[in-house]
């Protein structure tokens, strides 16, 4: 079990409280991690008793926990330890509430599931009305700014009333169990490390997949494409725990540390290798123009490009990333493809193929290491690539079941004081510097995306992106 807590949750009744962080953490309640006497708040606009907090809370569990995770005593006894208190993020009424509301000699921690443009506001009155205290931590959610500008001065704001130590930015894809194995898998073998350099590797695919599209959210995701949504925050943080060096510690500055480098060494892009694309209507669903309501939309659903991270160990190596929504299927995976070895004793060595290690990320977790192997039979020597697979269902069986969503682990972690999965604020400042230049590139020229049919892909020009280089994308399935 953690430290006992009081967890204030604000925007406690919006849709991220409850479709992850109220489940999550009952989920952590039924594993025995939340002790007895942590108590979690919500606090939002609107007037609510604790009795229609908790009944809003059963509701969010039995919609987004699994069937046979809900236990009705273990679901009493969980909703029994929340609280609410209706609380004007701008103005002073309910503050003195919460302050009453807070032990000392206990974790406080307040999650910020709001706008961004609270957060200042919400920051103030925590230390205006005495609420947090020397040792609070404060979680706030993306978007951490649009651009650089945004970034900064939300990391000044934050900076007036807390500690670097006592912010936790969340990028959920850190807390993703595969996400944390890609730095077991290279920090704890000696197998791949040697070979991970660009004298090694050819090159490297980031894919996220998605087959959602963005209707009933386009008003946000219009003012944010797959550029800010995706690539600044989730795919940059993936890309830096492939590239960066080896940290001298599991500690929060050091892997940080590592991860910023990267970033600073990353190449300003072309636009001439980036595609973007919109997804049309298709399949009974709508496209993108009219699921973001902005029929003169040159916002993208889908983004492709090439990376070059400019260091002595990747020059040479590019890394191509893609995202994008209504593809054909929802699969996020980086497959690490070798090179070639470098003299063939066949002389006739038909099948040849590159070694590639793939990691899959979501769904059906784990890692496959394409080798090559003699063709079974007696016709010479021909040369076939199996799979060296591994799901971590398979290995875990049912204990898989119990690996804590992305969220149920950030939050954990938030009440131990551990900030190694959290962005830190040059961090995100660094992946904007890098963003800003890319999005006003396209911006100049006024290029519009590319359309491209749902339940494909991606665009044309994203296969176009890797076939001039030699390469193929892997197939999205
Ligand atoms: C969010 C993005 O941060 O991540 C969404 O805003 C995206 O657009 C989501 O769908 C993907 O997360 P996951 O965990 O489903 O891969």
């Amino acid at each position: 079990p953690v430290e006992v807590f009081d967890l204030v949750i604000f925007g406690g009744t919006g849709d991220l409280a409850r479709r992850k962080i109220l489940p999550g953490l009952y989920r952590r309640f039924l594993a025995g991690q939340m002790t007895a006497d942590s108590r979690i708040i919500g606090a939002a606009r609107g007037e609510l008793t604790d009795d229609a907090f908790r009944t809003m809370v059963a509701e969010a569990i039995d919609e987004f926990v699994p069937k046979d995770r809900r236990d009705s005593v273990m679901i009493a006894d969980f909703l029994s330890r929340l609280h609410y208190v209706a609380i004007d993020a701008k103005g002073e009424g309910g503050w003195d509430a919460l302050k009453g509301l807070m032990r000392d000699g206990v974790v406080r921690a307040f999650y910020f599931s709001v706008a961004p443009a609270l957060f200042g506001d919400i920051a103030l009155r925590l230390k205006k009305h005495g609420v947090a205290d020397e040792a609070a931590r404060i979680v706030v959610e993306k978007p951490f700014g649009r651009d650089l500008a945004t970034a900064k001065a939300l990391n000044a704001t934050l900076a007036q009333h807390f500690l670097e130590t006592q912010i936790y930015r969340i990028d959920h894809y850190l807390g993703k169990e595969t996400v944390q194995n890609l730095m077991a898998v290279r920090f704890a073998n000696i197998l791949f490390e040697p070979l991970w350099k660009s004298e090694y590797v050819d090159h490297v695919q980031i894919t996220v997949a998605e087959t959602v599209s963005v209707d009933g959210r386009g008003a946000y995701y219009d003012k944010s494409g797959a550029m800010r949504d995706m690539v600044q925050n989730h795919m940059m943080q993936l890309l830096c725990l492939i590239a960066m060096e080896p940290p001298y510690h599991f500690d929060p500055d050091a892997v940080r540390d590592e991860k910023l480098k990267v970033i600073r060494a990353l190449d300003p892009v072309p636009q001439n290798d980036i595609v973007r694309g919109q997804y049309l209507a298709g399949g009974g669903q709508g496209g993108y123009l009219e699921h973001c309501e902005n029929p003169a939309s040159s916002t993208e659903s889908y983004i492709a490009l090439k990376v070059h991270v400019s260091n002595w160990r990747w020059k040479g190596t590019p890394f191509y990333l893609r995202t994008g929504k209504r593809l054909r299927a929802r699969a996020s995976e980086i497959a690490i493809t070798f090179r070639e070895p470098p003299h063939s004793i066949f002389d006739d060595a038909k099948g040849w193929r590159e070694n590639v290690l793939v990691i899959r990320l979501q769904p059906d977790e784990g890692m496959n290491l394409m080798v090559m192997i003699k063709e079974p039979g007696p016709g010479g020597m021909r040369l076939m690539q199996v799979p060296l697979d591994m799901s971590f269902a398979g290995v875990l069986g049912e204990e898989a079941e119990d690996i804590p969503d992305a969220y149920e682990r950030l939050i954990m972690d938030v009440i131990r004081g551990n900030q190694t999965l959290f962005m830190r604020g040059d961090e995100v400042e660094a992946a904007w510097a890098w963003t800003d230049p890319i999005i006003e590139g396209w911006n100049a020229t006024g290029t519009k995306p590319q359309g491209y049919d749902a339940g494909s892909s991606g665009p044309e020009d994203a296969l176009m992106l890797m076939h001039r280089d030699g390469r193929r994308w892997r197939e999205i399935r």
